[in-house]
């Protein structure tokens, strides 16, 4: 069943009823002001920190859900909606809601009156911009009245819904303009320089900015006494909860509309320049703010410059094929995703809460797979802000917090996989870009200036922390935990509370991961070709040499006979084998060694792919290990504690289908690999949302094993490595198109459903049209009939072109 539909020509997913299976959500802003949005304009928005810096309140886990918003009340001969539905869920006799890239606009339709609320975050500004019009569609004279309403949180979410015995004493306000301008600017008396407005631009018949004024102490969203009364109070909060709330009288005569622009914005002061006089806030900046989107005109501009942003960065990747589910996904929607993750990392999702995580060292370098070719620049950022956290022996914090760029001491260190993925997304970058100077740059260590050394040098010490932390087998020592933060073997957890992950307490130098040895394997010949650019023909030597040698300790120690094994426990006992009852086989190994080339001469690889598609594979996606831990295992941690089918527990970890995909893809399986995307693409599953529930524009870090009560249904959707990763699997494995060092390849192995598609890459400055006619047949190991310009070359490598130029490529595979 659908909710709705895709409008690809607009690049928006259309939603056509408020009662989605789930809140279907959207972000606004890229830069430094970020938005949450659902359907039902719920939501939030914060500067940078989801934690630290959050403007709106709202309210996780409730009931009903999805409480807290952008809400419009209208009030209508005393009959109270919202176009958004939200929150008092009156009737509405037309109800959508387009989530376009950066921008959200919902419109309600009641009696005659049609309600259309447009919400974004214009380029470089630090304001959420509300364009409500409203139009009046009958023959006779309406007055209506309308009362906008936010939420103020005070700035800190953690604190703000833990410490009321302070927080119903600290909230204050500024009201200006009669009420058209409404300040919060709780804490800004002590330390905080920063306050925030809301702002419309016309003449208010009224405002409010308590809350309990608004609503009355008893009533709750659907009821706001203020709304129903049709008149404001002028409420000025002085403690308790601080809101903003306009009221307008809006008169319109049949057949006429009229559009109010407001502002919500977020404007910091320098300290000594925080007073206009005693008591009172200095808001020129926010003047200066509000002066731009008093408009409509200045709005429209606003959408004009967020959609040009879009298709220039949408044109470095583009799919022209027969599937438009394929087309929309890699056209607009993953990269979209892949944007947002990686502007947020997992810190503020409607699955994670933005105040419980920081960026992850792991996480963040994933992210990047999926997002250099969008701006690379940025990325380049991001590689200097993570490498900066790691430690001096190579190993690396967990995670680190936006605002500060530091490590979090929380979480500590220890996932021995984290340090190879700084190799992985360093190549990657340098990949897209050409750019080598990077390895030059000067980058601390813990974020000492003190001990700042070349990057090169963080790469190199990334790759010796796995040799220098080998295990009886000669193994990777898992640490803590790798890629699967949930199996702890370290972690004889006993006591509830504590975490699994941070509470080791067991320092065996025993336990290895399968998975980190095939990491190692699939990123030293990057690691090695980095090394003899600068000269080092010793260290790519001995990369080579030690890749080699890992090749032939998994061969060994790590292969069950018909797949790879997963680890060996504290104990030294094998996980992910047959000779267990329960988890016999895991899919991370699989899709990691067989990347990595390891087997694929020797038939492992295929064995264990074939492995895969028997015990692992079902109609909803690959699920993570089978049979599932039925009880809890102490020596295995947090993997057995959820029950079968579930998260890490057998449940389908989209995150790491993918690697199946690409590991197919290395065999040649096109059919298949194509197969196991479609399971998991989102644009496939959107006539099943029903059963999937979550969004059907966006990926979701798991849905449901097949072992699971509620097998199909999707959790975590947005934030999840799931979107990086299967843009790669599909952009660079399966339509083939892949930046390498020193051009790009073209290489496409998707199976034979589509028979001719034409991709457009801009790499390092030039344009690539790549047409290509497909028989389903080749894999990566066939090399495909290459033309460039006209001429026949061998090999699947294009070298770079200049800048500028145009390169038209043909291709039969
Ligand atoms: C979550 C984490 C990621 C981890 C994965 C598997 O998605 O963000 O770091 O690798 O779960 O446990
Ligand atoms: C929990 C989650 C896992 C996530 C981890 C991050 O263990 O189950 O998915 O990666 O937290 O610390």
């Amino acid at each position: 069943m659908r909710f709705g539909y895709f409008d690809d020509k607009n690049r928006e997913y259309v939603i056509t009823t408020p009662k989605t299976p789930y809140p279907w959500i959207n972000y606004l802003g890229s830069e430094k002001f970020f938005s949450l949005v659902s359907h039902r304009a719920g939501g939030y928005c914060f500067y940078r920190d989801a934690r630290l810096r959050r403007l709106m309140r709202y309210r996780y886990n409730n009931v009903p859900t999805d409480v807290g918003g952008r809400y419009f009340y209208i009030n209508d001969g005393g009959e109270v909606w919202n176009p958004s539905f939200a929150p008092t869920n009156t009737a509405l006799d037309a109800f959508e809601c387009r989530h376009g890239l950066g921008y959200t606009r919902i419109t309600g339709e009641r009696k005659g009156v049609r309600a259309s609320l447009l919400m974004l975050v214009p380029t470089g500004h630090t304001a959420e911009v509300h364009e409500l019009r409203i139009k009046n569609n009958t023959a006779a004279p309406k007055n209506l009245k309308v009362f906008s309403f936010i939420e103020w949180c005070l700035w800190n979410a953690y604190d703000d819904m833990t410490n009321y015995q302070r927080n119903f004493s600290t909230g204050e306000v500024e009201v200006e303009g009669g009420g058209s301008t409404l300040y919060h600017k709780t804490e800004y008396r002590e330390r905080r320089d920063h306050f925030a407005f809301y702002h419309v631009n016309a003449k208010v018949a009224g405002f409010d900015t308590d809350r309990e004024t608004f609503f009355g102490l008893y009533n709750d969203w659907s009821a706001p006494q203020v709304a129903g009364k049709g008149e404001s109070s002028g409420s000025v909060a002085s403690g308790w909860a601080p809101i903003a709330s306009h009221g307008l009288d809006v008169a319109l005569a049949p057949g006429e509309e009229k559009t109010f622009v407001f502002t919500l914005g977020y404007v910091e002061n320098p300290r000594e320049d925080k007073w206009e006089k005693p008591g009172v806030i200095n808001k020129t900046r926010a003047h200066d703010l509000i002066q731009k989107f008093s408009q409509p005109e200045q709005v429209a501009a606003a959408m004009k410059g967020l959609a040009d942003h879009w298709s220039n960065l949408l044109s470095n990747y583009a799919v022209e094929s027969t599937d438009e589910k394929l087309n929309r996904t890699v056209n607009i929607w993953n990269p979209y995703q892949c944007m947002v993750t990686f502007n947020m990392s997992r810190s503020a999702s409607y699955f994670e809460t933005g105040i419980g995580r920081g960026m992850g060292f792991r996480d963040s370098n994933q992210d990047l797979l999926g997002f250099v070719h969008l701006v690379p620049e940025r990325a380049r950022e991001r590689i200097i802000d993570i490498a900066s956290t790691q430690f001096p022996d190579g190993s690396a914090y967990h995670q680190y917090q936006p605002l500060t760029k530091r490590g979090n001491n929380d979480v500590g260190s220890g996932f021995n996989d984290d340090p190879l993925w700084l190799i992985f997304g360093v190549a990657a970058y340098i990949r897209e870009t050409g750019d080598y100077g990077i390895l030059d740059e000067q980058v601390p260590y813990d974020n000492d200036p003190k001990s700042a050394t070349t990057l090169f040098e963080h790469l190199k010490r990334s790759f010796n922390h796995v040799l220098n932390n080998l295990g009886p087998h000669g193994l990777p020592l898992i640490g803590r935990a790798d890629w699967n933060d949930c199996l702890n073997l370290n972690c004889f957890s006993e006591t509830p509370d504590e975490s699994f992950q941070t509470t080791g307490n067991k320092t065996g130098r025993t336990a290895e991961s399968v998975f980190i040895a095939g990491m190692f394997v699939g990123v030293a010949p990057d690691y090695a070709y980095l090394a003899e650019r600068r000269g080092l023909a010793d260290d790519a030597k001995k990369a080579r040499a030690e890749a080699s040698k890992m090749t032939d300790v998994v061969l060994k120690h790590g292969w069950d006979g018909e797949w790879f094994l997963r680890a060996y426990d504290f104990f030294g006992k094998k996980v992910g084998t047959k000779e267990t009852k329960e988890a016999q086989i895991f899919i991370e190994p699989q899709g990691f060694c067989v990347m990595a080339g390891i087997g694929v001469e020797g038939g492992q690889a295929k064995k264990a792919l074939d492995s895969v598609k028997e015990r692992l594979d079902t109609k909803y996606g690959i699920v993570l290990n089978s049979p599932p831990y039925t009880e809890y295992h102490v020596e295995l941690g947090e993997i057995s504690s959820y029950p079968p089918g579930y998260k890490e527990n057998a449940g389908i970890f989209c995150h790491n289908n993918p690697w199946i995909i690409i590991a197919e893809t290395m065999i040649g399986r096109g059919d298949r690999a194509f197969e196991y995307w479609k399971k998991i693409a989102p644009a496939y599953l959107e006539e099943q949302s029903e059963i999937h529930r979550l969004e059907p524009y966006v990926y979701a870090q798991m849905i449901a094993g097949k072992d699971a009560v509620r097998h199909g249904e999707a959790k975590n959707s947005w934030l999840t490595g799931t979107a990086a990763w299967n843009f790669v699997a599909i952009s660079q494995y399966l339509l083939g198109v892949r930046p390498d060092f020193d051009g790009l390849r073209i290489h496409p192995c998707l199976g034979s459903e589509i028979g001719k598609f034409t991709v457009t890459r801009k790499c390092r400055g030039a344009e690539y049209r790549i047409h290509v006619k497909n028989s389903g047949k080749s894999g990566l190991s066939g090399a495909p009939k290459l033309t460039v310009d006209g001429k026949a070359v061998s090999g699947d490598l294009v070298p770079y072109a200049k800048p500028g130029s145009t390169v038209i490529i043909d291709c039969e595979v």
